[in-house]
């Protein structure tokens, strides 16, 4: 019930509620039998509403198990709203919440599935790599967690790494990809706006060339010393990358920002920060251990027909 910043709302609630109930009762109240005009003959009376010449409307009382039907809801709103959040800002005696309810009934599944994950905790990475059955696990749990970002075949996009080939900016050991899972992972290219454009054109193109790519010659040659003074320190001298700090490796045909040239003056002169997210707290470490499996399982295990 915190969702206004002041209190003014929940009470306004509360009252309209009260207000409410007690209008209700007291419609109740005056309606019953008792208030009720008989003639001498025992007969109703007329509201004095007639139609058609002779359709006269009676003052019946209201029938006996409306009252009740309408009595009872009154009582059960004021049972569930002594038991339940629901009058302004009390929180009712049960202590209800829906996070409470919806963490409840997380921590319930959690236990259930317990004997079903055990048997994999109990194995090293690969070994549960080797059971189509985890990996079918596996994969739900990406479709699940993952997918939105790295795509449903595990294939990446711009900016987000395809976990599905053998290239790793981080590492693609069981130990390097649980890491990425657990902690998240910060990737930090920093902006190099203080080079002259000339000189980022420059080292694109030396960048290019590292892959084999067409790459203006002379530019090239002038990039390379750019690189050495500003890029080798992470890239590493011969621009194979650094997975202790996620630096690419730029050598390689991947690309995770797009290797033309507009691309990578892009990435040199504003930097790029790509952020992996840590599923510590979002996940039990049994569904890490299945996710980490399944992931080292898309570059590693050769038979996938049953995927
Ligand atoms: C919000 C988007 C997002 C979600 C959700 C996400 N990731 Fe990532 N992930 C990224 C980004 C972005 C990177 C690259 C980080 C960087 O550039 O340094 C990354 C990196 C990784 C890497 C490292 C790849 C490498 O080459 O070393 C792995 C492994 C990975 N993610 C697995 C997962 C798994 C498994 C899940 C689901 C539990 C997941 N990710 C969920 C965005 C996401
Ligand atoms: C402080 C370390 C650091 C320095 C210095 C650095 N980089 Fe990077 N670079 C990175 C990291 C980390 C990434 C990955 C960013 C991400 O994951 O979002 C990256 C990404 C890139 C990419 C994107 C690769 C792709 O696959 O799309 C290019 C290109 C690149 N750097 C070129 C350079 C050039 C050229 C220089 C020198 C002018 C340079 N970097 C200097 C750390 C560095």
């Amino acid at each position: 019930m915190s969702d206004f910043f002041s209190n003014g709302w929940g009470i306004y609630i509360a009252l309209v509620t009260g207000v409410g109930i007690v209008w209700c009762l007291y419609l109740l109240f005056s309606q019953r039998k008792t208030n009720i005009t008989y003639k001498p003959d025992g007969s109703v009376d007329d509201t004095g509403h007639v139609w058609d010449d002779d359709l006269r409307e009676l003052n019946n009382p209201l029938p006996r198990w409306w009252m009740w039907m309408f009595l009872l809801s009154c009582v059960f709103a004021i049972v569930y709203l002594v038991l339940y959040p629901g009058m302004g800002t009390y929180q009712g005696t049960l202590g209800y919440t829906t996070t409470g309810a919806h963490e409840a009934s997380v921590n319930q599944a959690n236990q259930e599935l317990k004997p079903v994950y055990a048997k994999y905790m109990e194995q090293d990475v690969k070994q549960v790599a080797a059971d189509p059955k985890a990996r079918e696990m596996g994969q739900r749990l990406f479709l699940n967690y993952c997918a939105q970002c790295h795509g449903s075949d595990a294939g990446g996009a711009k900016g987000y790494p395809n976990l599905a080939d053998q290239d790793w900016l981080y590492g693609g050991e069981p130990d390097n990809i649980k890491t990425t899972l657990i902690a998240g992972r910060a990737g930090v290219m920093p902006a190099f706006a203080h080079l002259e454009g000339g000189q980022i054109s420059d080292v694109a193109n030396y960048v290019r060339g590292l892959s084999g790519l067409a790459a203006d010659q002379l530019k090239s040659a002038r990039g390379a010393e750019v690189f050495k003074a500003n890029c080798a320190a992470c890239h590493g001298p011969d621009g194979k990358g650094m997975q202790a700090m996620g630096a690419p490796n730029l050598t390689d045909k991947v690309w995770l920002y797009g290797g033309s040239e507009a691309a990578i003056v892009e990435t040199v002169s504003k930097g790029r920060n790509g952020k992996m997210p840590a599923h510590e707290s979002i996940l039990t470490p049994e569904k890490i251990h299945l996710l980490t499996a399944y992931v080292w399982s898309l570059s590693n295990v050769k038979d996938k027909a049953s995927k």
